[in-house]
Formats: C-alpha cells, sequence, structure tokens
C-alpha cells in the first residue's frame, strides 16, 4: 500500500540512506535492540518527518521493532522521491512525493491515518490535527505520540489548554538532547548548506539578517558571523534580544533593517515576520529564505501579489520584481531552507533527535494505558542515555561525582 512517484528510483535512495546509517551509531545501537526486543510488535506507527534519508532510516528502526510502519512527509517540498521508493522497495507503507500540491499532500497526509494508527510520530502537527478534526472515531485506537519539532509542540499545548488533546503525547522537542544540537548546531549548519548550495554567493561581508534568537535563530547566527557576515537580529522577546545583543550582534526591527538587509532568513515559529512593509524597504537583489517550520513567516502570497514581474532567477530562487523597480529574490517558495533547498540537518545530529523519538516511542508503547497527563516530557533517563550513548561512541569519558561531591552538592551546611 503506497503512493509514491517512482518505484525505478530505489538504487539511489538506498545509497542515501546507507550512507547516514554510517553516521548514525545512536540509531544503530537502538535497532538492534528494538530487534531483540520487539516494543512494536502488533503496532501500527503512522510518521510525518521530512522524508529524506535519516527519517527513512528511523522508519527502519521502528520496523526492525516490529512496527508496521506507515510513512509520509511533512513538507510538500522536503520530500525525496528515491529515499520513498526505497523505503518501498524494503517492505514499507509509504505516501508522499516531492512537490506534492496542497489536495496531495493532504490526502497522504489522511492515507497514513486512515490506515488506523496505535502510534503516532509527527513533525509540526499534521496528523494530530488531521486525526482530530477529520477522523475522531480512530482516536480510541492511539496509544499515543511523539512531535519533532517546536511549532507542533506550541499547538499541542494549546490543544491541551482547550481540553481539545485526546492521546498523550511526548514533547520531543523539548528534550535536552533534541533542541540544544538539532534546533541550534542542525539548524545553525544546514540552513547554511541550503542557501550556499542553491545562491552559490558568497556571504562573506553581507549584512545577514536573522529573525528570532531563539534554539534555531542562535545557530543560523552564530554560523553566519563564522562565515564572515555582519549579522543582525530581530526579536519581540526583551531578553532573547538582550542575549543577542551580548553575544555580540547588533539588534534591530525588522522595518528599519530591511534597508540595510543583503539576506533575510526568518527563523520565528510566528507568522508575517516579513511582509509588505519591509518588501518596499529592501535593496535591489535582497534575498529571503525561512527556516521556521510553517511557510507562512516570509508573506511569499503577499509579495506574488504586489510583483510587477516574476522570473525563476535560478533553479529554487524565484525573482519579484517590485513598483520600485527593486528585484526581491525568496528561495524555497520561503519553505523551510534547510530541507526544501538542501538535505536536512547533519547525519550526527538527528542520529540523537531520532534516538529521543525512537526511545520516547518505546516508551509509550510500554507505557500503554498508565500516562495520565496529555503532554509528557521525555523522561531524563532517555535523555541522558542518548548523551551517555554519543559520548561513548565518540570516544569521550567524563568524570563522575564521588560520594563525597554528591554529599556535597546535596547539603545546605557546609
Ligand atoms: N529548519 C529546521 O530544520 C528547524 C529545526 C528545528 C525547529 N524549527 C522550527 O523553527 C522555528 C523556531 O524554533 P526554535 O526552536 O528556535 O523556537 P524558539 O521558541 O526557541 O525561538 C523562536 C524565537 O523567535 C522569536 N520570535 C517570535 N515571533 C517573532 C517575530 N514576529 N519577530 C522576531 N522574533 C520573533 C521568539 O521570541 C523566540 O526567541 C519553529 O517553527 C520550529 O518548529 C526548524
Amino acid at each position: 500500500m503506497s503512493e509514491i512517484r517512482d518505484i525505478n528510483l530505489w538504487e539511489s535512495g538506498k545509497r542515501k540512506i546507507d550512507w547516514v546509517r554510517g553516521n548514525m551509531c545512536l540509531l544503530n545501537s537502538i535497532k538492534e535492540e528494538f530487534a531483540a526486543e520487539k516494543p512494536f510488535a502488533g503496532l501500527k506507527v503512522a510518521l510525518s518527518i521530512h522524508l529524506e534519508a535519516k527519517t527513512a532510516y528511523l522508519c527502519k528502526v521502528l520496523a526492525a521493532g516490529g512496527a508496521e510502519m506507515y510513512v509520509t512527509g511533512s513538507n510538500p517540498l522536503s520530500t525525496q522521491d528515491d529515499v520513498a521508493a526505497a523505503l518501498v522497495h524494503d517492505g514499507l507503507n509509504v505516501f508522499a512525493w516531492h512537490g506534492a500540491t496542497a489536495e496531495e499532500y493532504h490526502r497522504h497526509i489522511s492515507e497514513v491515518i486512515k490506515i488506523g494508527p496505535n502510534i503516532i510520530i509527527d513533525d509540526g502537527g499534521d496528523l494530530v490535527n488531521t486525526i482530530h478534526n477529520e477522523y475522531p472515531q480512530l482516536i480510541p485506537n492511539v496509544i499515543g505520540g511523539c512531535e519533532e519539532t517546536t511549532t507542533g509542540i506550541i499547538r499541542l499545548i494549546n490543544m491541551d489548554k482547550a481540553g481539545e488533546l485526546k492521546f498523550p503525547m511526548m514533547l520531543v522537542n523539548n528534550a535536552r538532547c533534541k533542541y540544544l544540537f538539532d534546533n541550534r548546531y542542525g539548524t545553525g549548519q544546514s540552513v547554511w548548506d541550503g542557501i550556499n548550495r542553491t545562491t552559490n554567493l558568497i556571504v562573506a561581508g553581507k549584512n545577514v539578517v536573522v529573525a528570532g534568537y531563539g534554539w534555531c535563530g542562535k545557530g543560523v547566527a552564530m554560523r553566519a558571523k563564522g562565515f564572515g557576515a555582519s549579522v543582525i537580529i530581530t526579536e519581540v522577546d526583551p531578553i532573547k534580544a538582550l542575549e543577542a545583543r551580548m553575544d555580540g550582534f547588533k539588534v534591530m526591527k525588522m522595518e528599519e533593517v530591511a534597508k540595510i538587509g543583503d539576506l533575510f532568513v526568518t527563523v520565528t515559529g510566528c507568522k508575517d515576520v516579513i511582509t509588505e512593509k519591509s518588501f518596499y524597504n529592501m535593496k535591489d537583489g535582497a534575498i529571503l529564505c525561512n527556516a521556521g517550520h510553517f511557510d507562512c513567516e516570509v508573506d511569499v502570497a503577499g509579495l506574488k501579489k504586489i510583483a510587477v514581474e516574476t522570473k525563476l532567477a535560478r533553479n529554487n530562487i524565484d525573482g519579484y520584481k517590485l513598483s520600485n523597480g527593486n528585484w526581491l529574490y525568496v528561495i524555497g517558495e520561503g519553505r523551510l531552507v534547510n530541507l526544501a533547498a538542501g538535505d536536512g540537518h547533519p547525519a550526527e545530529i538527528m542520529d540523537m533527535s531520532f534516538a529521543i523519538q525512537a526511545l520516547s516511542a518505546a516508551y509509550l508503547a510500554k507505557n500503554k494505558g498508565k500516562l495520565s497527563s496529555m503532554i509528557n516530557s521525555v523522561p531524563e533517563e532517555i535523555d541522558d542515555d542518548v548523551a551517555r550513548r554519543k559520548l561513548r561512541f565518540w570516544g569521550i569519558e567524563i568524570d563522575t561525582l564521588t560520594e563525597e561531591q554528591e554529599k556535597y552538592l546535596n547539603s545546605w551546611q557546609v
């Protein structure tokens, strides 16, 4: 049961999966354990994460643990058709293709829900929303789910506050082994990989504007500085703004910085961060892209409306000419640039994020019916286990507290 672009692409996809497997030591060790313990025996798992090689390997790890896998993407532009083909070739069920229309994307999400999943692995909330809104009769089958990203978690918390979340969710993004590494170092590196390979322009000497100084924004700004850019931050949170200033960056309002920016990266999780007000202020040739989960940060629809002329400037870069004669360029249609114009985070980073995903899914299966809260943090033991395994695989040893030290740290009398 599958709906993919072309099964004949499987060999190229297999090569990509084999390559990441060689760099995902945590998942390799978890796969061996799952193969022996079969924590998902008899369970159907629906998964919606950007469908490229690292995600495909996570699917194979869950399948090794006995899961019947139903897989789709989490963004129409991030699915890699050869990777999807390789999974189908291995007997998994996949519903996704690159460049899906809004209707096709929704159909693919619906297909993996319609099979009646027991565990949901989501990235941005599309699976959870769809089952709650369109297939509530299937909710009783669901043991629980895991959410990969900040934006999805914000939605889950809002759903829970409204009393609308009907099964327990694990907040994978909020595990320290996820956001401290994936959001910061992963986004920091892969955003620049996507921008650089797509534009083939220099970053040094440019005014790079990063909207949002959260975990992802910190990474994007840090790496832009490393490339030699002058980095300017926009923020709405006064503490994050101060943090950015003390990290050595300029902080300005978007409307003002629009006048001097050469390259803009939004990564806020908010909407309408760059809109018409700023477009008209921008320099001729300014480049815009987004790394936040949804494509609502740069108002590309608004830009299309006010453009007097458009062109495909380069593969994956659309040009828009404004009435003042200036051309603005948008990478990857304003969808998250590291996946719409690249291969996403490095394998070693996704190894950590997906180890948390895999172990959290197994935790859900083990604790079926026992979780009283709908919103659940990843247990510290899982977080620590992932960090310790990673250190071990990288050959790094750390100190341990002596009994005396433990006593000292746990007492208040000197
Ligand atoms: N591209 C990727 O691979 C990737 C990876 C992880 C997370 N994400 C997504 O990136 C987004 C940010 O994630 P995060 O973990 O950094 O979140 P975060 O909450 O740590 O940071 C977001 C920051 O944006 C700021 N912000 C909000 N609205 C703003 C606005 N209008 N203008 C300027 N600043 C604003 C907030 O104050 C906050 O500091 C989310 O959508 C998340 O899902 C993308």
